[in-house]
């Protein structure tokens, strides 16, 4: 396993101990929600069920017996656990490496609690260098690319990739994102957007930051 790969393990499996028994949580999309999924699964702990953000998600769910329910079945979740492709330190992400940032950003908003849990490459000053996500209505694709050029950003489309909902990707690369929660909504404002990958309106609320020197917990700070 790759060092990076051990990290991620690390964040995840103490993230467990940040979950209540007897509870729903939601659970995210990627390796370290996967190694996180493992790490649940093999920790004894008891949850009612779990929301899924993507068929992977809930297919691992499944070899470990954890129930899944889905989100219109409740009006909240304890905890939400997953990873990011970019964290800063006020603790808002850049999502959707892996496309699922719609499920994962309803999930959220579900969540009192939003864990992050991330190897220390994904800590970062500013976010921005990740290209962002822009999950876009097909027909839409080229009018919001143009829109996002005027942007100032460089968008591409994620070649051979339908989302959960049958749309497309834009990944969209040199957009400033130094004002986040502007930038969210200035994307998603755009007509044929579905959601983008930026996590500033809802940051997490603790990240699990795992580092070659140990494993750190976080909360915001400027
Ligand atoms: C999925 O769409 C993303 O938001 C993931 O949370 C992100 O890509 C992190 O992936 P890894 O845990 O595989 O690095």
């Amino acid at each position: 396993m790759s060092t990076q790969d051990q990290l991620k393990q690390q964040a995840a499996e103490r993230a467990v101990d940040f979950i209540p028994e007897n509870e729903y949580i939601g659970i995210g999309t990627g390796s370290t929600a996967n190694f996180f999924i493992h790490a649940l699964g093999q920790s004894g702990k008891r949850i009612k069920g779990a929301v899924a953000t993507s068929h992977k998600t809930a297919e691992l769910m499944a070899e470990y017996g954890i129930p899944q329910i889905q989100p219109n079945e409740v009006s909240k979740l304890a905890v939400y656990i997953d990873g990011a492709d970019e964290v800063s330190p006020l603790l808002q992400m850049i999502k959707g490496g892996g496309g699922a940032h719609l499920a994962e950003k309803i999930v959220a908003n579900l969540a009192e609690r939003f864990i992050c849990i991330a190897d220390e490459s994904k800590y970062v000053r500013r976010l921005g260098r990740f290209p962002l996500p822009v999950e876009v209505v097909p027909m839409a694709r080229s009018m919001v690319a143009r829109k996002l050029v005027q942007l100032g950003g460089r968008p591409e489309l994620r070649i051979g990739f339908k989302s959960l909902n049958g749309n497309e990707i834009l990944d969209v690369y040199d957009l400033d994102l130094s004002q986040p929660i502007a930038m969210e909504d200035t994307v998603n404002s755009l007509l044929g957007v579905v959601e983008n990958g930026l996590f500033a309106h809802r940051p997490a609320d603790l990240l699990i930051l795992a580092k070659k020197d140990g494993v750190q917990l976080l909360e915001a700070h400027v």
